[in-house]
């Protein structure tokens, strides 16, 4: 026992001793360096210290400090429990508290200054807490370890942000449904293959990117349930040895559960993959509809026209008018892409728990983040102030056979096998494209020669407006489904 004394009253001596060593060697400029390290707040075990670009390459705090309210509102909660479970006296709740609180206001202002040789954003605000209100400041960590506390600061922040990416959707949605409804009448070609394959109202077209985009906004909403779980209490990975009160801090926090096993909470980062994950296949289909927006805005197709506030022109080419803001989203899906095949890669090697690795989730998620929030608003004005050029659409329409289904059906109707309606169509298809003519151009006699089935009232049935109207199976382009169709969208986004 006596010995054991010694030897820690040893060793006391001689950290005051070093302490001392090191002050002088500050004040005498000698190792500034080195008294740096000592003043860490890990510092207690080193000897030596590490120069300032292995610093900055270990370092968080130039991305990381995005979460600095998270960071403080996960350590007022923490902080707050302390107190309550007599880990902490009142009076030092308090100070810790207001001391926070304090960083609070600076950080809303802008005013805190961080400092790479504090590495990340949590030994940042503890660090300015203890400056800031004295050695107290120090027992908020009790408890706690950095590795609970930045899943927290995390979830906290993926939690507040994956709702203005669904409000975002939502407003592109209702966009797009405003827009649809303004085009249930005209008529466009449907493409498959890039090829003219039949007539559809335009609404109907638009309006596929509605329920894409519904399909998101669901994905996200479902991810809430993963992100809504609260990690904090798991300290470093094995729980602590403090009476601490979980459910309190997940409750102050807003958080609906806890995670059940503190080795998973320190080490889950599936719920940043599938944010990411959510993000990819939005961008696919902006992506894709930004292809089509590209397209339909060239002098080949001219469907629509952008808007000028846009577009931008050519440096060179003064006729130009480029739908730069579409081919951007376009190319911005590569670093959406990037970011999840990043995290993915970056933990599948990982041992359990915590590992350093892990701080490399931060910057795809924020670049992430951005990106689809940024795509979001830009598309919902690009879609809102573009003109759809009607006149043009209904010329595309007439001047294709996009309506030879409608014959096969004609025939089929009358009791011809399909198949064999098929081929008979597909005859006059080539007639009419040795004569330089479409369907509608080939008299009864013509058609008669392929089918005797073929009476005067297949005009009609060639017509594109007609071949739109008929199709009202669920879900079809008929007109009367597309407005069933508006309807029920309308339904969910109320
Ligand atoms: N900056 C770190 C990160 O983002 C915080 C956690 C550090 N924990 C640790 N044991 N070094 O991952």
């Amino acid at each position: 026992m006596l010995v054991l004394k010694i030897m820690s009253l040893g060793r006391g001596v001689s950290r005051a001793l070093r302490l001392l060593r090191y002050s002088y060697a500050w004040k005498t400029n000698l190792d500034k360096d080195r008294w740096k390290q000592m003043t860490k707040l890990w510092g207690g075990r080193f000897q030596k210290s590490a120069e300032s670009w292995v610093d900055e390459f270990g370092a968080s705090i130039g991305f990381d400090q995005q979460l600095v309210m998270e960071d403080i509102e996960g350590s007022l909660a923490h902080v707050t429990m302390l107190g309550a479970q007599g880990i902490l006296p009142q009076e030092d709740v308090e100070k810790i508290k207001w001391g926070l609180n304090e960083l609070r206001k600076k950080a809303e202002k802008g005013e805190l200054e961080y400092k790479v040789e504090n590495e990340d954003i949590h030994l940042n605000i503890e660090k300015m807490l203890i400056d800031l209100i004295g050695p107290v400041g120090g027992k908020l960590h009790t408890g706690r370890s950095r590795n609970d506390q930045v899943a927290t600061d995390m979830h906290l922040f993926l939690k507040k942000r994956v709702k203005e990416v669904v409000e975002l959707i939502e407003a592109f949605q209702k966009t797009i449904l405003e827009k649809a409804e303004q085009h249930i009448e005209t008529i466009a070609p449907g493409y498959t293959h890039m090829q003219r394959a039949q007539p559809i109202s335009f609404a109907h077209h638009l309006m596929a990117y509605f329920w894409m985009l519904e399909r998101d906004k669901e994905r996200f909403n479902q991810s809430l349930e993963r992100i809504d779980i609260s990690p904090l209490g798991a300290g470093a990975m094995a729980g602590t040895t403090f009476p601490i009160d979980r459910e309190m801090t997940a409750g102050l926090l807003g958080f609906s559960k806890i995670y059940e096993n503190s080795m998973d909470a320190v080490s889950d980062r599936d719920f940043i993959v599938e944010f990411l994950a959510n993000s990819a296949l939005l961008m696919t289909h902006l992506s894709r509809f930004a292809e089509e927006i590209i397209i339909w805005s060239t002098d080949e197709f001219k469907f629509i026209e952008l808007d000028d506030s846009f577009s931008t022109g050519s440096s060179i080419m003064p006729q130009k008018k480029n739908p730069d803001m579409a081919e951007l989203i376009r190319g911005k899906t590569g670093r959406v892409y990037g970011n999840l095949i990043g995290l993915l890669t970056v933990l599948k090697g990982t041992p359990l728990t915590y590992n350093k690795d892990m701080q490399e989730d931060k910057e795809g998620m924020f670049d992430t983040l951005q990106t689809i929030l940024g795509s979001l608003k830009i598309f919902e004005g690009m879609v809102r102030t573009m003109t759809v050029n009607t006149k043009r659409l209904n010329e595309a329409v007439h001047s294709d056979f996009s309506n030879a289904t409608e014959l096969a059906d004609y025939l089929a109707t009358k009791g011809m096998p399909f198949r064999k309606a098929h081929e008979v169509t597909g005859k006059l298809v080539f007639k009419c494209i040795q004569k330089g003519i479409y369907l509608k151009d080939l008299t009864l006699e013509e058609m008669k020669e392929e089918s005797e089935l073929i009476d005067e009232d297949v005009y009609e049935v060639l017509k594109p407006e007609a071949a739109v109207a008929r199709r009202l199976s669920q879900g079809g382009t008929g007109f009367e489904q597309v407005r069933k169709q508006i309807e029920k969208a309308k339904e969910c986004l109320k």
